[in-house]
């Protein structure tokens, strides 16, 4: 991932307050209910990959989860996170790295992602991300992994994404992963604009 990616999200961070990022959401409702789906305990350690400023890892933190790890290209974003949360920030490990070349140090129950894999355009950065995810989660483990839906848009942020449907997720996963299930989803930017996403459950099989 090119040094611009980063300069990119650092300054988006830096210079947008919350409701001024088109992703931002106060619940993340669905995603909660996923990790819930997998019967996870506050026991279960969870990986937010791309997390940015994202509210789950307050959300988990208010159900007692105790092994949470946020995972972020820019260091501006995971300094906002940290910020908001506080004191409580100190129960949480901050990842500021690429998710394309970050080599896991430890494996995890749930790998979580909203709307970061399809930023990865070239397939060389898709399949060092499937690599990643296979070295962090043992046979057994979840991955939710929520992207644009084909009726979503074509750009985020300035960037192009690759939008997917359930299936086509599928594919890239398949050597490794089962679908377990799969979720439509409108985002409703701050400003009201409806936007169309999959959010899909995998299971780690070999
Ligand atoms: C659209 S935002 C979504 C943030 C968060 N998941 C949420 O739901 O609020 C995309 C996030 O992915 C991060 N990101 C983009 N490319 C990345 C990469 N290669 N490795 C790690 N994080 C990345 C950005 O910094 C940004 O925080």
């Amino acid at each position: 991932m090119a040094e611009s990616t980063k300069t990119h999200w650092d300054m988006v961070y830096a210079q947008k307050t919350d409701d001024q990022l088109s992703w931002h959401q106060d619940d993340p409702a669905v995603s909660l209910a996923l990790i819930e789906k997998v019967d996870a305990t506050s026991a279960s350690s969870v990986i937010d990959v791309g997390g940015g400023a994202s509210r789950l890892v307050d959300c988990l933190l208010a159900k007692g989860f105790r092994d949470l790890t946020v995972l972020d290209l820019s260091q501006v974003a995971l300094q906002n996170a940290r910020n908001r949360l506080g004191k409580t920030a100190d129960d949480v490990v901050w990842l500021c790295q690429d998710v394309t070349s970050w080599m896991p140090a430890r494996s995890y129950d749930i790998w979580h992602d909203r709307a970061v894999f399809h930023f990865l355009v070239d397939q060389s950065d898709r399949e060092k991300y499937v690599d990643h995810m296979v070295s962090a989660l043992p046979i057994g483990g979840h991955a939710i992994i929520a992207t644009f839906a084909p009726d979503g848009p074509s750009r985020c942020s300035g960037m192009p994404v690759v939008r997917y449907s359930p299936d086509e997720l599928a594919d890239h996963l398949a050597d490794n992963f089962e679908p377990m299930s799969h979720h439509s989803h409108m985002h409703y930017t701050p400003w009201g604009m409806g936007q169309s996403f999959q959010f899909s459950l995998f299971r780690r099989i070999r």
